[in-house]
């Protein structure tokens, strides 16, 4: 059966560990495998603005051996000039794997319903579960290996309603991890998100929780995550969102509430004196560079593991 990486909760906790291994081997041993040699082309769709993404995977399926075929959604026009299962029917038959940045998570599953090479989700409004799975990784990599995450504790400041708040309830309940969101009452996280993760919490031993005060999520956690406050597609919102999220900031008064050893990540783009201060991002305890850097391993970990499967 073709597996497809559409949200976090697709990996079980033991698939998600293999994963997380590969992707530290890759950090290792950046020629570990070249599972790709052929070469076997990936397409790279991008609908959205990016920068971090379209590289490591452009620069990760090249290290794997293959053929980055990297295709600006305003030319291919998916689901405008031709349906999307007639667009996963033509790829199909070319490519070994479609990474897509895209809008509706729908627009995703439609996606991988009508082709039999694995799709990634490479960040829809709903999810962004490759940059979890490299949050995770350089998390794991800079706290002495993959026993650091179960029980783990992460707290998230900002909007919980956008992609990132939702990938770390799946992704970190996944790993078993404590994840509590902060976040203004009006930026709650969908429910059946939240309600997928608390289950899966159940069965790993993690938690996840939502609260509104930023002090009360950070104190004594391992993790401090934040992330813009205006997402992809939330501009024309973002003076509303500039008030709202006043008090959601990562400050240093902030971190000083987290444990001493405590981490902070940003998925980046960051933007300073907004979600977090330059001081903080700049500073010590953060590892957003680590992060950045291992978007490379965790796909390329990612690909290999969907293609073998
Ligand atoms: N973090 C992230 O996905 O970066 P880009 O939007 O630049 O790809």
């Amino acid at each position: 059966m073709i597996r497809h990486f559409l949200r976090d909760d697709d990996l079980s906790p033991a698939e998600q560990r293999e994963v997380l291994e590969l992707a530290l081997e890759f950090k290792r041993n950046r020629a570990y495998a070249r599972p790709f040699e052929g070469p076997k082309s990936v397409a790279l769709l991008f609908d959205k603005p990016t920068l971090r993404t379209q590289v490591s995977f452009s620069v990760g399926v090249a290290e794997l051996g293959g053929y980055p075929l990297l295709i600006d959604g305003n030319l291919a026009q998916i689901g405008v000039r031709e349906s999307i299962a007639d667009t996963a029917k033509v790829l199909g038959r070319q490519v070994s794997a479609i990474v897509w940045r895209t809008f509706e998570q729908s627009r995703l599953e439609e996606m991988a319903e009508n082709v039999d090479v694995p799709v990634v989700n490479a960040l829809t409004d709903a999810f962004h579960p490759c940059q979890v799975l490299a949050d995770l990784a350089s998390i794991a990599y800079v706290k002495g290996g993959l026993e650091a995450l179960p029980g783990l504790k992460l707290a998230y400041i900002g909007d919980g309603a956008n992609n990132m708040a939702h990938s770390y309830l799946l992704g970190g309940a996944t790993a078993g991890c404590h994840v509590t969101i902060a976040t203004p009452t009006d930026y709650l996280p969908d429910d059946t998100v939240f309600a997928d993760a608390e289950e899966l919490a159940v069965r790993t031993g993690g938690s996840v929780s939502v609260v509104h005060d930023p002090t009360e999520a950070v104190a004594g956690v391992d993790v401090v995550a934040t992330d813009t406050w205006v997402s992809m597609g939330t501009e024309r919102e973002r003076v509303d969102r500039e008030k709202a999220f006043k008090g959601f900031q990562v400050t240093e008064e902030l971190m000083a509430l987290a444990s001493a050893d405590a981490v902070v990540i940003h998925c980046l783009p960051a933007y300073r004196g907004k979600e977090i201060t330059a001081g903080v991002l700049e500073g010590p305890q953060s590892i957003v560079w680590d992060e950045a850097e291992f978007r490379l391993h965790a796909q390329k970990a990612i690909l290999m593991w969907l293609v073998e499967q």
